[in-house]
Formats: C-alpha cells, structure tokens, sequence
C-alpha cells in the first residue's frame, strides 16, 4: 500500500492567468492499493464512491498505467483523509490527480520521470498552474500547449505568509472559465506581461515593495469577481492591514493575500473583518510548501 501527501495550489497569482501557481502547506492524504477485487473508493466521511470510473484519482491512476503499457485489475483507494476544501480555488482536482499519478508511479516502482507525470498531469486537467506545484512544490511557472512542460521553479528570496479567505459558496472553474472573452486589447496584454514579470523579478530580488503593482491582472479577475462576494471590500481592507497583494486563488472562490512574515496583526485584524460580512469566510494562514507531493 502506498500512502501519499499532496499540498493545496493557489493559481494564477494575479496576472499569471494558466501559468503560475504556488504549493501552500494545507494537506490531503491518498492510499493507493492494487487489489485483485473490485475497485473500492473511500470518500471523506467514510462514504464510497460507486461511480469510481469518473473519480479523478481513480482517472489518473489508471491513466498512469496505461501510460506504462501495465496491465491491471482493481484499486483500493482512500481518500478519506482531506483537508484542501472542493471548488473554491485550492487545487483539489490538482491533489486528486497528482496524488493518483504519484501513487501509481509509485506501485509502478518509480518507471516515470517528474516530466513524464507532468505531463499525465496537464493532459488530465487541461492547464499547468495548479498539478506543476503540486508535483514539484514552491511557486512554479509552466508553458504547457506542445507535448513537454516546460516548467521553473521561481526563487522567493523573502518568507512570507499566505492568507487564504475561503468562503461558504463554490465557484466552478468551468463556469469561470466560459466568462473569459476569447481575444484581449493589446493594452490589456501589455499589462499582464509587465506585473507577471515584475512579479517574478521582485520575488527573486526580494524588491518586496514593489509587489504592491506586480498582482494586478486584466486577464481573468475582471471577468469573475462578480462571483465571490465582498472582493473589493476584502482587497481594499487586506491593502490597508500591509498586505503585499492579494488576487483570486485560481478561479475563485478562495481570496489569497501574501502577507510578510512579520506582519503579526493581519491575521487578526483580518479575520475580525470577515465576521462582519455577509457569508461565512474562514481565514487560514499558510506557509508556502517547497517540496509537492511526496509518499508518508
Ligand atoms: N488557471 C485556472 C483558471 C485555474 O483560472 O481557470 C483553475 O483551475
């Protein structure tokens, strides 16, 4: 039996729109076992999938051995053990997939290269910026499209604390995505490239006051903030509480600011901000995870 952790993934990162996305310490937990029985998938709350043939970790194991040209029959697989909340931009599906891919690497006695489940990765769901962290850890930036990823980590040189607002209601990445136009201004586009490789450059140079333009984005915020309540309250007070920058946690509705280490007061001012809203938020604060999936 094989036992993985796989971290939570914020993606987009402000103007980094399929592109960047950061692994964050907030766990789930998959046992992977091959059986000669039927398949059996257990759910959180020791329920079971009966449906496993459209079980996203399920999905990925087999694709995993198919890839390998490796028979199989069943799998027995936990996924009881979750603490990354569904549809609210943390990279659940993301977890689902490289814990299954990772897992099936494993029972297959390690026969892929980190390029390779990369790449069962981003054929799964579609776009790198969440499964490239969760596989390798830290702030990863991806060019995904031709057969390879081509995938860096960026080197933050400062440590800081990530906040994640999460709030009661979900926000589906397909229904955020069909919001999106299909063709932007050539000013729109000039904007996102100057804060996606102004974000880079600070984060390596430890520029950390110019973060503060570097999360802007005209890509995708634009067009989804109408789906998360409160977000302009919740960045105008994140800004006054010393936040470096804030930004919709991949397509929503999670609301991820980055905060400095030594900011002690933000936690708490801003979750007494959040009691006073409308909807039910709960407030995390995370630490980026450097390592992505690994067997426990
Ligand atoms: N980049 C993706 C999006 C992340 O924003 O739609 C969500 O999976």
């Amino acid at each position: 039996m094989i036992r993985v952790r796989v971290p939570a993934t914020s993606a987009n990162m402000g103007a980094g729109f399929d592109t960047f996305g950061i692994a964050l310490k907030l766990y789930n937990e998959i046992e992977v076992e091959e059986t000669n029985c039927e398949n059996e998938i257990k759910l959180f709350g020791d329920r079971y999938d009966e449906d496993f043939k459209n079980n996203l970790t399920y999905q990925s194991i087999i694709k995993t051995y198919e890839y390998c040209n490796t028979p199989y029959n069943g799998f027995k697989i936990d996924m009881s053990k979750v603490n990354i909340p569904m549809s609210r931009g943390l990279g659940s599906s993301a977890a689902c997939i490289v814990g299954g891919i990772f897992a099936a690497n494993k029972l297959l006695k390690d026969k892929l290269s980190v390029d390779e489940m990369l790449r069962i990765a981003v054929s799964i769901e579609g776009h790198p910026d969440n499964v490239a962290p969760a596989l390798i850890g830290g702030m990863v930036t991806s060019i995904a499209g031709s057969e390879n990823v081509i995938h860096s980590k960026v080197n933050i040189k400062s440590n800081f604390k990530y906040a994640a607002m999460i709030p009661n209601f979900k926000v589906g990445t397909s229904d955020a995505r069909k919001v999106l136009p299909e063709c932007f201004s050539r000013n729109d586009v000039v904007f996102n490239i100057s804060r996606a490789a102004m974000l880079v450059s600070a984060l390596n140079n430890g520029e950390n006051e110019k973060l503060r333009y570097a999360f802007d984005d005209r890509l995708h915020q634009p067009y989804r903030k109408k789906f998360i309540h409160n977000l302009d309250e919740i960045f105008a007070r994140s800004k006054e509480l010393g936040a470096y920058g804030e930004f919709i946690s991949g397509s929503g509705s999670t609301l991820l600011s980055i905060v400095d280490e030594n900011n002690i007061d933000y936690f708490k001012n801003m979750s007494k901000f959040l009691k006073g809203l409308e909807n039910e938020w709960k407030l995390l604060e995370l630490t980026m995870d450097t390592d992505g999936v690994s067997e426990v």
